[in-house]
């Protein structure tokens, strides 16, 4: 039986890829398709939570059950919906895979070939990182309820030693409290019902995830928040 134990916790869930429009017709995108974050969403609300899902609306997945859903397109839509909806929440899990970087401008009108020989290079800008942004409004006492922040880190190292040191890293930089590391590239991860890694801790505990199903790494996730709930964790 699944464990009451997030009953009445208020979360947010962010889940797949973001897209980035070039014109009318054509987007940057990535593999993200969505699966892990509606993993997660769908057993905390089956703990007890309540749970709003912000997921990108090219994911094409199922609501999950008693869980309320947003859809989002590109990073900055992401942004403003996880801002929101972060205000009252206490934990705030970021599953999707955000867009570091946008065409810097959007054309109106479908891109043409053109006639030179050499394709046009694409301006990239700077897309806000929105966990970093969470981690550093907690901290200036802007999100007052929020007591848990978790990231994710796709890394693609030649050896699992790699991706988990480069997880270290990240978890330093980004200051949340957990970091899901998991190695993707080469039909791992992405699209796929399995997944495993890592689960990182601010205080320096890690945890291996074995191989399994998305809904396993969701139960491990959700037992490690709901532990830093339960030790009155507040940063
Ligand atoms: O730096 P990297 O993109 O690998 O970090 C991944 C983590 O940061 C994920 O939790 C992702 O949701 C989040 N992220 C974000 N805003 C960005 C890029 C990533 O919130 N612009």
């Amino acid at each position: 039986a699944v464990p009451r134990d997030l009953e009445g916790v208020r979360m947010v869930v962010t889940a797949g890829g973001t897209r980035e429009p070039l014109d009318p017709v054509r987007y940057l995108g990535n593999r993200s398709s969505g699966k892990q974050g509606y993993a997660l969403a769908r057993l905390a609300a089956q703990r007890g939570a309540r749970v709003t899902l912000i997921a990108a609306a090219s994911t094409g997945l199922p609501d999950p059950p008693a869980v309320r859903v947003e859809r989002i397109g590109t990073a900055a839509e992401l942004q403003t919906a996880v801002d929101d909806a972060a205000r009252d929440a206490e934990v705030v899990i970021m599953a999707a895979a955000v867009a570091d970087f946008r065409p810097a401008a959007r054309a109106d009108a479908k891109m043409k070939k053109g006639a030179a020989s050499e394709p046009d290079a694409v301006p990239l800008t700077h897309n806000p990182d929105i966990l970093q942004g969470l981690v550093t409004r907690r901290g200036d006492g802007g999100l007052p309820a929020t007591r848990v922040i978790v990231g994710f880190a796709a890394e693609t190292g030649d050896a699992d030693g790699d991706a988990l040191h480069h997880g270290r890293a990240k978890l330093a930089r980004k200051g949340c409290d957990l970091l899901v590391v998991n190695t993707v590239g080469d039909d791992r991860t992405f699209g796929l019902d399995s997944n495993d890694g890592w689960l990182l801790s601010a205080d320096g505990s890690e945890r291996a995830i074995e191989h399994g199903s998305k809904s396993l790494m969701s139960s491990r996730i959700l037992d490690a928040v709901t532990a830093l709930l339960g030790d009155g964790h507040c940063r």
